[in-house]
């Protein structure tokens, strides 16, 4: 059966190797695309790749703006699909209590990493000509404050607000920008958060953490033919937590 994608359409997932990234990596390549999967952890992309029919992986640090540059610069065609996906939790500490180390870290990787995606995808499909997807991974902690999470909270406000900036500068060249704000998902990243995670279990009204799988559809739909009118947006994937804001 054919996908909804353009068959062998050129795709990047940063932080592909596991969690969200390696399910929409896995989503995208089903529907048609040629997915590059990227990540920091090399070994883990190459093992993640090697799943996926027509795959490849690259190693690639997305605080590493020369890096990210030469990545999207030397691959072979433009990636028409780029997800912004790569990033970390925080250790979980009030503002008061958060080290220079950490704040920089956390918007290391989730800030200034998808800035430098951002800008070398924009870059190069401007040069190509061609229209293009841009899909980031926010939160709904970009969304609505979370104690104890403020480097965190911090950087995926900042996404949104920088991913609606370029959604505006790119429509008139046909290269749509949006955001994912998914709410609490099974991954590596999640464990991180650690009381969260205990606590999330009861606030979610859909009464299960989702699974990658679940949050993988939209970006599919952002990247296909039913996003093609939809530009500087975040989808929320929540289980309904925002819409439970007064915790009924
Ligand atoms: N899990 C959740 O509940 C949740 C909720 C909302 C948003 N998110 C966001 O989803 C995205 C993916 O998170 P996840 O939960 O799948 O986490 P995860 O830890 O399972 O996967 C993150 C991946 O990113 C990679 N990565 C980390 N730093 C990198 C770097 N500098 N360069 C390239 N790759 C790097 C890691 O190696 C890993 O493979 C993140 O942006 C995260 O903030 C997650």
């Amino acid at each position: 059966m054919r996908g909804s994608l353009r068959e062998g359409v050129p795709a990047i997932v940063t932080g592909g190797a596991r969690g969200i990234g390696a399910a929409v990596a896995r989503r995208l390549a089903a529907e048609g695309a040629a997915v590059t999967v990227a990540d920091i952890d090399g070994d883990a992309a190459a093992r993640m790749a090697s799943t996926i029919a027509g795959a490849r992986a690259l190693q690639l640090d997305v605080t590493d703006a020369a890096a990210v540059d030469r990545a999207f610069d030397e691959a072979p065609q433009p990636y028409e699909i780029v997800v912004a996906n790569a990033g970390v939790g925080t250790a979980g500490a009030p503002v008061v209590a958060t080290s220079d180390e950490e704040w920089h870290r956390v918007l290391g990787v989730n800030l200034h990493g998808v800035f430098y995606t951002l800008r070398a995808a924009g870059r190069r499909l401007l040069g190509a000509g061609l229209p293009g997807r841009i899909i980031v991974t926010a939160s709904i902690a970009g969304l609505a404050p979370e104690a104890d999470a403020a480097p965190y909270c911090a950087s995926k406000f900042a996404v949104i607000g920088l991913l609606r900036s370029m959604a505006v500068e790119l429509a008139p060249h046909g290269i749509l920008v949006n955001g994912v704000c998914p709410g609490d998902v099974r991954t590596e990243l999640h464990a991180e958060f650690g009381v969260r995670e205990r606590a999330a279990q009861s606030s979610i009204p859909i009464g299960r953490l989702a699974e990658p799988e679940d949050v993988a559809g939209v970006y599919a739909m952002l990247a296909g033919p039913d996003g093609a009118y939809i530009t500087g947006e975040t989808v929320v994937i929540d289980g309904g937590i925002l819409a439970n804001a007064l915790g009924a």
